[in-house]
């Protein structure tokens, strides 16, 4: 038995067609069921819907053989006790960071509001920038707007958050689109039923590159 870790939302949605051409169809659909393990059209392949941030920890520790996460996701965490053979080039946006629209540009000593609490730390202290980051779950544009922090470091994609809320993006961090990571043991014991995915994924994504 294969399980793959997926979360809700848009990388479910993204990656449904990719599994699909793998021959992979979900028998229950998330956004109706309860259920937080799928059976599919693949006997020998299940899904587990979780959360975005767990997929690595469930991949790390081989709860799931394989799993899809943002790279955003797989910064914060750590990718270096996974497998992360493919950008599947689905749930595509930057990080960056933003600020209230004029506000003068982030530097001396500032405070940020953000969910990736290491990967801002670090990207701070590259450009010497001294940085106290708070931590927040949701909402992170909200923080500048009630003098919580300076700036924020989230996830942009067309930029409707950030101009709702009187803020503009600023410094690129990095682009972000989901990966396929892989359980380390996993990719040695079930080499044989997971190598053949990889390769029909790889195929799906060259076409979707062709086309
Ligand atoms: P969690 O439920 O763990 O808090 P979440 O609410 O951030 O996660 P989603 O909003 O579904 O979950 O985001 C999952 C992933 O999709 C993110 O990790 C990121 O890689 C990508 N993503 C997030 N926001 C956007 C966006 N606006 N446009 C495109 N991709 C995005
Ligand atoms: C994400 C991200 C931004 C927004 C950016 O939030 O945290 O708030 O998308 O997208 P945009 O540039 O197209 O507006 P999401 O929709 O996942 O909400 P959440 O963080 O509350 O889950």
């Amino acid at each position: 038995m294969l399980t793959i870790a997926v979360s809700k939302g848009r990388i479910y949605e993204d990656a449904l067609p990719l599994l699909e051409e793998a021959g992979i169809v979900p028998i229950d659909d998330p956004k109706k069921s309860r259920k937080l393990i799928l059976q599919t059209s693949r006997e020998d392949v299940r899904l587990v819907i979780i959360r975005a941030t767990d997929v690595p920890t469930f991949v790390e520790y081989g709860a799931a053989d394989m799993g899809i996460a943002g790279k955003d996701v797989l910064l914060e965490h750590g990718a270096e006790n996974l497998y992360e053979p493919l950008d599947l080039g689905i749930a595509g946006c930057r990080l960056m960071t933003a600020a209230p629209v004029g506000a003068p540009p982030i530097s001396g000593r500032i405070r940020v509001a953000t969910k990736y609490v290491k990967t801002a730390q670090s990207y701070f202290a590259d450009l010497g920038i001294q940085a106290e980051i708070i931590k927040l779950y949701g909402s992170m544009e909200l923080a500048p707007l009630v003098s919580l922090a300076d700036c924020i470091v989230d996830l942009v994609d067309t930029g409707n958050t950030l101009k709702a809320n009187g803020l503009e993006a600023r410094d690129l961090i990095t682009h972000i689109t989901s990966r396929l990571v892989v359980n380390k043991a996993s990719m040695k014991m079930k080499h044989r039923d997971i190598q053949p995915l990889l390769d029909q994924f790889e195929v799906t994504l060259q076409q979707r590159n062709n086309s």
